[in-house]
């Protein structure tokens, strides 16, 4: 499903982010992506979903090479890759279900269809009853499923969440980490960028280490 093939990202400022990295992760995995703060979890998360481009080397997602991929191609690519952040991005001026619908509405999805896939989706992650509210009067573990329901809402094949657990309490984090294992169990593959040491532990996945932009860890165990 993704291959790094000796990747390096150096930023306009010369910076070396992440350095000769070699990695490939199959289809229907789930794997965290862990390391210090600047170690490169989200440059390698950035390469994936192709925000940004390897100076060096070739990053390949479902055997496509990013580097030979027109910008016209990106969002193409895009629709097989749902994204969950930290802060979760969400709008506060529309409702639950309208933050939901975002991603089929720009596909352009037939409009009866958008309504039954947003409340599966917010079905799946326990917020069926909450899709008229505005976000900004959820939790904050309500609000980062909102952000979970809209990756989730088109069924891409890949799921990325960076640091998706940070401002969450341990009681919410695990719940959060365990809708991502239920999204893998029905084939989704999953990479995971958290700093959250004992919770990866628990887990019990593979997990990479990165060390100034440096693959230095690569198992089950930390
Ligand atoms: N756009 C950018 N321009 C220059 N340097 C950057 C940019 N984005 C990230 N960096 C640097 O690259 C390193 C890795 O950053 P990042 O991938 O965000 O690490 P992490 O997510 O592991 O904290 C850091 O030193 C960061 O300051
Ligand atoms: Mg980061």
């Amino acid at each position: 499903m993704i291959r790094f093939d000796n990747v390096s990202k150096r930023y306009e400022n010369g910076y070396e982010a992440l350095g000769q990295l070699n990695l490939s992760i199959a289809e229907g995995e789930m794997c965290f992506l862990t390391g210090h703060s600047g170690a490169g979890k989200s440059t390698l998360l950035k390469l994936i979903m192709r925000m940004e481009t390897a100076s060096q080397g070739q990053v390949f997602i479902k055997g496509q090479n990013l580097s030979r991929m027109s910008n016209s191609q990106v969002p193409y690519l895009r629709r097989n890759i749902g994204v969950v952040f930290q802060n979760h991005q969400l709008l506060f001026d529309r409702s639950v279900f309208d933050n939901v619908a975002l991603p089929l509405l720009i596909e352009g999805a037939d409009p009866i269809d958008i309504g039954r896939r947003v409340r599966a989706a917010l079905d799946k992650v326990g917020l069926l009853k909450k899709e008229k509210l505005n976000p900004i009067t959820l939790s904050g573990g309500e609000q980062q499923r909102v952000g979970i329901a809209r990756a989730v809402v088109n069924k891409p094949p890949l799921l990325l969440a960076d640091e998706p657990t940070g401002n969450l309490d341990p009681q919410l984090s695990s719940e959060i980490m365990h809708l991502f294992e239920e999204f893998n169990e029905v084939g989704v593959t999953v990479v995971i960028a958290s700093h959250d040491l004992s919770l990866i532990a628990r887990m019990g996945h593979r997990v990479i280490t990165l060390s100034d932009g440096h693959l230095v860890n690569d198992g089950s165990t930390l």
